[in-house]
């Protein structure tokens, strides 16, 4: 069976972006199945360039590979044309090798000005209460969809329809921002009916039904990976809510969000980073307040690749981790930047949980917030490895007694294998025994 998950495991930034870009070199296609520009996938290519993709596939940079961009996505139309465009600029080819579907809805300008409104609400109540969302209009997209009021691909290429809806949709919007959020910031009618009208020529290239197409290469038997966004642990149903994005980033995610069958999920593979990252609020146990969360976030570059906000970090929660293998059918997982733990004398995986009320061990996620603010995370100790002992390491076996402990642990305690192991940014920095 030809399909493939990539997803992330915990909070998102676990480093898809890599993982993905390495697996695009034997896949046909590589499919966005939800979430929107809200991701930031980064790639260093072999010279050295770096890019950061918020809505493309991550297998553009495979030169063979055909990219889709699935029905569950939410795509600003702005940000897509200016991805199209940075990419063209640096010589990649995107023209008749990206496929959107027509079905996928679309992000406006003012879903882009409800969640900053709705977020400085939120924030002006408590600070804590906000979700810490990237501004990117993610969630009010999705209430349209799912209010049935979403304008979609489709209707960028049908003006008449287009402008009705939006004029509809604004009016609406509008009176939402002036008298419920008190916002100035309001949405010129004429102007995003004239801006959004000449999308279509530009858009419609791209344009097909792409449940059918993957379906369809399904059925020859070509390689598809799907790609998730975010990561479970900010799944919308699963994740820990309201701290959650608004969409599906779990395995059942790619099938609703790309339109294939069940049946044709082979592998779904887990990223995890070696320790823990979290942007925005929301409960994250295993969370460092200390120079060692310091010491994570400045040697892994711990900043959002969106927002460039600094991502909150911790050790690595093996409970979190079990959760989310469980719920994905996790079968092998990808372990990132473990080179980032490198020159540490001491590095902590979560094996388990306790309950602060009355000491009793937990061995599995919960995402009740009540329940998860009266537990202590409990940690196995491991002794590190040396700045420079992955220097010219090109098998697991070679890496330090130490690291392999660590990398054993980790098996054990999530019951899944490392297939992948990324010791870098660059496409080489990887260890992949059998894949
Ligand atoms: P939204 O997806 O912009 O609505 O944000 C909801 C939550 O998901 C916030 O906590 C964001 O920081 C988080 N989030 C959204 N996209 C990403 C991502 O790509 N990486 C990590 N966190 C993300």
């Amino acid at each position: 069976m030809p399909v493939t998950i990539v997803l992330g495991s915990q909070w998102g930034d676990e480093g898809k972006g890599k993982i993905v870009d390495r697996l695009a070199a034997k896949s046909d296609y590589v499919a966005r199945y939800q979430g929107g520009a809200n991701a930031g996938h980064t790639i260093k290519l072999p010279d050295g360039k770096e890019f950061v993709l918020h809505l493309i596939p991550s297998g553009i940079f495979q030169p063979e590979v055909l990219c889709v961009i699935g029905n569950g996505v939410v795509i600003d139309p702005v940000a897509l044309r200016e991805e199209i465009a940075m990419l063209e600029a640096a010589g990649v080819t995107v023209k008749n090798r990206l496929f959107i579907s027509y079905n996928a809805h679309l992000i406006m300008p003012y879903h882009k000005l409800i969640d900053k409104a709705m977020e400085a609400k939120l924030g002006k109540i408590d600070s804590s209460k906000a979700v810490g969302t990237t501004g990117r209009g993610i969630g009010p997209a999705y209430e349209d969809k799912f209010a049935r009021k979403g304008i979609r691909i489709v209707d960028l290429l049908d003006r008449p329809s287009l402008t009705e809806k939006l004029r509809q949709n604004i009016t609406e919007k509008n009176e939402l921002l002036s008298s419920f959020y008190d916002s100035k910031d309001l949405c010129d009618v004429e102007k995003i009916v004239a801006e959004y009208q000449a999308f279509d020529s530009e858009i419609d290239p791209y344009v097909t039904d792409t449940a059918l197409m993957l379906n369809t290469a399904i059925k020859q038997g070509k390689r598809i990976l799907a790609e998730g966004a975010q990561a479970a642990l900010l799944d919308i149903d699963f994740g820990t809510y309201p701290y959650v994005t608004s969409s599906n980033p779990t395995a059942g995610g790619a099938c609703t969000g790309l339109g294939i069958p069940p049946t044709s999920i082979d592998n779904v593979i887990g990223v995890v980073k070696a320790y823990s990252t979290r942007v925005g609020n929301g409960p994250f146990p295993t969370e460092l307040l200390d120079e060692t969360g310091e010491l994570l976030r400045s040697v892994g570059h711990e900043f959002g690749a969106t927002t460039g906000r600094p991502r909150r970090c911790g050790w690595l929660d093996a409970v979190s981790v079990r959760y989310t293998s469980m719920l994905n059918g996790i079968n092998s997982i990808a372990l990132t930047k473990l080179d980032v733990l490198s020159g540490m004398d001491e590095i902590k995986l979560c094996t388990h949980y306790e309950r602060t009320t009355d000491g009793k061990r937990l061995e599995h996620f919960t995402t009740d917030l009540r329940a998860l603010a009266n537990i202590r995370p409990i940690y196995e100790s491991f002794a590190g490895w040396g700045k420079n002992d992955f220097d010219g390491i090109t098998s697991r076996q070679a890496l330090p007694e130490t690291a392999k402990k660590y990398l054993l642990a980790i098996e054990k305690e999530i019951g899944v294998s490392l297939g992948i192991i990324s010791l870098g940014p660059g496409r080489n920095e990887t260890l992949a025994d059998g894949l």
